[in-house]
């Protein structure tokens, strides 16, 4: 068995949270720096144009991610880091596998069918409203980014288990037709303890507006911390650390010793806003040094693309010949 390569992409529709960092970020920067490991990371912007109308925010969205993921150390000469965008070989190696994508398959995508499904509730007479056909063929750009580096592992969260499904049936039709090309791709879903709550208790996540951003500056990430949900149970009386926000996020970031140390103080009754100030201290000191490298990158955008630029080259040295190779499977080929 040859050796597995990792592969994941990051929709630029939004600003890094600290529930991204958890889930997300933090485990792919600790995994580019093995070097026994193949890695690809990659700015999924083309999917972001499939949800998102406004310009400035996507491009926005792209330097900060950016800007996030080189402050917080990602390995850029272990790892591959790339914008989707840059590889002019992923938007044809879509339309060659939209081919190979029985439309009924696309029909049964949840995040198209949740649209046609509220759409139902809302406006009746029109279930496709709002739905433009990038949404709709999604799933096919997303086949295309993990078949173009013949990627074996695709870390993504629970929501993508879907679309990583309709990648291996795209792949195994392609292969029936044309031979064994494409490479079957498998899931990797994160466990769920990485799933932060937000300030209301939901999921931490863009789409509830309920997120603290990973690089908000002092005043901000105290404000955001103030106002995370807890019960109405008085100081002095014990608390519950199953059921606290707070516990949770500081548990993501402290060392087990200090995690087993405010379980203590938990038990013994600590106020809540105490646990507030303890868990802004905590957050703000560890994220400190990383937050002045992101506003470094952030002011300097034109480094951030020269390292983008650099990532694009390294992908094209595989995607560049594997397309050929699928081009001239499917009949598109020089004639003489
Ligand atoms: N659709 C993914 C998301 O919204 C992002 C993504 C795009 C992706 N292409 C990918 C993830 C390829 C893994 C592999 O989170």
């Amino acid at each position: 068995m040859t050796q597995d390569i990792y592969l994941t992409g990051i929709t630029t529709t939004g600003t890094p949270h600290i529930g991204n960092y958890v889930g997300a970020i933090r485990p792919c920067i600790e995994a580019s720096k093995d070097k026994s490991k193949q890695n690809y990371y990659f700015l999924a912007d083309f999917h972001a144009l499939a949800k998102a109308e406004d310009p400035e925010r996507i491009a926005r969205s792209s330097l900060e991610i950016s800007a996030a993921w080189l402050a917080l150390g990602l390995d850029t000469d272990n790892a591959v880091f790339y914008r989707q965008s840059d590889i002019p070989e992923i938007p044809q190696l879509t339309w060659i596998l939209t081919r190979m994508t029985a439309k009924g398959l696309m029909n049964r995508a949840h995040s198209y069918k949740a649209q046609v499904q509220a759409n139902v509730e809302k406006y009746s007479q029109d279930p496709d409203k709002g739905i433009n056909m990038a949404l709709y063929s999604y799933p096919i750009l997303m086949a295309a980014d993990i078949l173009m580096f013949k990627s074996t592992k695709v870390p993504v969260g629970r929501d993508q288990k879907q679309h990583v499904e309709m990648t291996r049936d795209i792949a195994q039709r392609f292969n029936h037709h044309y031979g064994d090309i494409l490479v079957i791709p498998e899931a990797v879903i994160g466990d769920d303890t990485a799933v932060l709550a937000g300030l209301d208790g939901r999921k931490m996540s863009k789409s509830y507006d309920n997120t603290i951003p990973l690089f908000a500056d002092e005043k901000q990430l105290r404000k955001l911390i103030m106002k995370i949900k807890t019960n109405s149970i008085e100081p002095g009386e014990p608390k519950d650390i199953n059921d606290s926000t707070l516990y949770d996020i500081y548990k993501a970031f402290a060392q087990p010793d200090e995690v087993r140390e405010i379980e203590k103080r938990y038990e013994d009754g600590i106020a809540w806003g105490e646990m507030k100030q303890v868990l802004f201290e905590y957050i703000n000191e560890h994220i400190k040094p990383a937050r002045a490298e992101y506003q470094r990158y952030i002011d300097d955008p034109a480094e951030v693309e020269r390292v983008l630029v650099k990532g694009a080259e390294k992908a094209r040295e595989v995607s560049v010949p594997y397309l050929d190779q699928i081009r001239h499977a499917v009949g598109i080929r020089k004639l003489g």
